[in-house]
């Protein structure tokens, strides 16, 4: 198999006797240096499988002399950054709501791990910039429009127990009345609160139909949650219909809609699935995106 030390003339080759039109296939030994090399591998192999974990066994694999594996290294590093956060996170968890901004070593902290725990938990509905998604009930934390209030606890509480859902019964709850559905409306006074909410955006609008839709803000309740004047109510998420800021689109239409069928935009509760430190983290990072109050 192995190249003999002398380089022979090609002619000096034996040939397999192997012929083909008058050419012959020689049998020319394969180059020493790649004979080597192929055994290095073969040896280095088996030592590799040796020392790490290789070999499947029933119910794991041969653990390997070295010891270590990536799984348990990447866990240790783990593990490290944990310790290495404990003392902050403690800081963090103890600390006044409202005093984590005056600390810049913690806000720094909550800042960097709220925006990863945004990433990972929040941008699926609130978008990736935190920008919301327009008309589809997924409201914008950028802006200082909040429906359920935009202070450190406000926005702590939304995040800690969620929006309408049914696992965590301290979520914040309320539910505007389906008017069109339930028959409390008919169409065309769903017409005429409509334009009513129009002239209360300042939005184009018919004047006639719009004082009608004014009493039946009125008589109906709408002002009950969404106030007289229509600026809304946070104690009920109620949102203010009064600014060019909506949740589920401020077009004739998409009024009509919400006034008809309403919604029950849910978010779900965080308190199940992060820790108290990454609820506050995330909260700041809310908080600091320019809407905080
Ligand atoms: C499954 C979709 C969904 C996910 C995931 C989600 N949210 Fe929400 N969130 C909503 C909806 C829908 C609302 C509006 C509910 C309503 O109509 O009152 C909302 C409202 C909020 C509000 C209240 C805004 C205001 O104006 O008062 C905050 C704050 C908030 N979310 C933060 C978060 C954070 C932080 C996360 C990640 C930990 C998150 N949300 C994840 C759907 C979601
Ligand atoms: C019981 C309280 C309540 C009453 C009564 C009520 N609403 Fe609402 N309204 C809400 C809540 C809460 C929301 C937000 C729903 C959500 O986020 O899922 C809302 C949403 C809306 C929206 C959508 C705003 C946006 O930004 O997209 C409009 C428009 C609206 N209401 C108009 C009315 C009108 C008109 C009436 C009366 C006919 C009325 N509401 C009565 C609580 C109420």
């Amino acid at each position: 198999m192995c190249a003999k030390p002398l380089k022979k003339e090609p002619r000096q080759v034996e040939t397999t006797g192997h012929q083909w039109d008058g050419i012959e296939e020689w049998n020319n030994p394969l180059p020493r240096w790649w004979v080597w090399v192929f055994v290095a591998t073969v040896v280095w192999g088996i030592g590799y499988t040796v020392a790490y974990p290789a070999w499947p066994l029933l119910t794991e694999a041969t653990p390997g002399l070295i010891g270590g594996n990536e799984r348990l290294a990447v866990e240790a590093e783990i593990a490290a950054a944990d310790q290495a956060n404990a003392p902050i996170k403690a800081k963090l968890v103890a600390a006044d709501l409202t005093a984590i901004g005056t600390d810049p070593e913690l806000a720094q902290y909550a800042t960097n791990a709220g925006a990863a725990i945004f990433r990972t938990n929040c941008a699926t509905c609130h978008g990736s910039g935190a920008g919301g998604v327009e008309g589809k009930g997924y409201p914008s934390l950028l802006d200082d429009d909040w429906l359920w209030g935009g202070t450190m606890e406000d926005i702590h509480l939304t995040i800690t127990h969620g929006i309408r859902n049914t696992t965590d019964p301290d979520a914040r709850y309320s539910a505007m009345p389906q008017f069109g559905v339930d028959g409390t409306l008919d169409a065309t006074q769903i017409a005429q609160v409509a334009e009513h909410v129009l002239a209360l955006s300042g939005q184009e609008h018919d004047a006639t139909l719009a004082a009608a839709g004014a009493t039946i803000f009125m008589d109906t309740g709408c002002n009950g949650c969404h106030g007289d004047t229509g600026i809304g109510d946070r104690t009920l998420g109620a949102p203010n219909l009064t600014d060019a800021i909506w949740l589920y689109g401020g077009t004739r239409e998409a009024i009509i809609n919400t006034v008809t069928n309403a919604h029950f935009g849910v978010m779900p509760n965080w308190n199940t699935r992060l820790s108290e430190d990454e609820i506050r983290a995330v909260a700041f990072f809310v908080h600091s995106r320019g809407g905080g109050e």
